[in-house]
């Protein structure tokens, strides 16, 4: 049975039992709060060393048809904490995808759905994540970036790490810089919409902005060869230690869903402006939420 989004099926996984995971459109602000929650209590179990192994039995595979660090390996390490097992693909290099043989994406997956019960599938091309989970029999498929498209995980990591620093993502001012064609940052404007906060895209006005907002959200701008997306020249905002201590107010959090490049100097790390590697670290808890929402019955 093909799981696509859409029917109201409200079991104590909500709109996550069952479903696929391919964009932030999916999901109602009342969705995010049960899996922030779920998060929270992830988060105290795993300082307990209490998780159990609420998902033993159940596999996860990776497809990663474009490199990752992060992505990959935090859903690799969620899902193990859970007690369920890994396997699977970081570069399709490694499968019959290219060379002699060139098999499709779409043979590929449904390859993968006998083998498991969730895939993690990168790709290069906006839109084969939810193409491919179309192909899809019993397993369910998390969109963990496509092309131009979205990133959903990393926004939901975006606004945990909000809610976690901040109480309440509502009332937030978000100041957006850099390549604002990327994947992290279609998702994270689209989760931001379910919350009263003010967004202020592009960094062409900073330092009227910077003491005014209290997040300072910086895509990445290391080049990814992808598809040409839509033409948008992108304007750099370098942030470092004497831009934000010279122009920032007090509470002022840098997130960055990483690899940074350029735009994020290292000695901003140091301060207390660096919400970013809480934010890498939210994403064990809240992708082992989202794991066990979805398979909740
Ligand atoms: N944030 C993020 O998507 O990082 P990776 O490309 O390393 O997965």
């Amino acid at each position: 049975m093909a799981r696509t989004p859409g029917a109201a099926d409200r079991g104590p996984g909500g709109a996550f039992a069952g479903r696929h995971v391919l964009s932030m459109r999916q999901y109602t602000r009342q969705d995010l709060e049960l899996l922030f929650h779920t998060a929270d209590r992830m988060a105290a179990l795993l300082r307990r060393r209490a998780v159990g192994r609420p998902l033993d039995g159940r596999v996860l595979m990776t497809a990663f048809f474009e490199p990752s660090t992060r992505t990959r390996l935090v859903h690799e390490s969620a899902m193990l904490r859970l007690g369920g097992a890994v396997s699977g693909f970081a570069d399709p290099s490694v499968t019959r995808s290219g060379g002699s043989t060139n098999e499709s994406d779409g043979d590929i997956v449904r390859m993968l759905d006998s083998y498991a019960d969730v895939l993690v599938v990168r790709h290069p091309r906006t839109g084969q994540p939810a193409e491919l989970a179309r192909q899809l029999g019993e397993a369910l498929l998390i969109n963990a970036g496509d092309g131009t498209g979205e990133h959903p995980t990393q926004a939901m990591v975006d606004l945990y790490t909000l809610r976690r620093r901040f109480g309440s993502v509502d009332g937030l001012r978000v100041l957006v810089v850099n390549d604002l064609r990327m994947r992290c940052v279609n998702s994270l404007l689209l989760g931001l919409r379910l919350y009263d906060c003010e967004v202020f895209l592009d960094g062409g006005d900073l330092l009227e902005l910077l003491p005014k907002v209290d997040v300072l959200y910086s895509s990445p701008t290391v080049s990814v060869p992808r598809e040409a997306g839509p033409e948008q020249p992108p304007r750099p905002v370098a942030i470092d230690r004497r831009l934000l201590e010279r122009h920032a107010g007090e509470r002022l959090a840098v997130l960055h869903p990483l690899p940074r490049g350029g735009e994020l100097a290292t000695d901003v790390d140091d301060t207390p402006f660096n919400a970013y590697w809480e934010q890498a670290a939210h994403g064990v808890a809240v992708r082992m939420a989202l794991l066990k929402l979805m398979f909740e019955a």
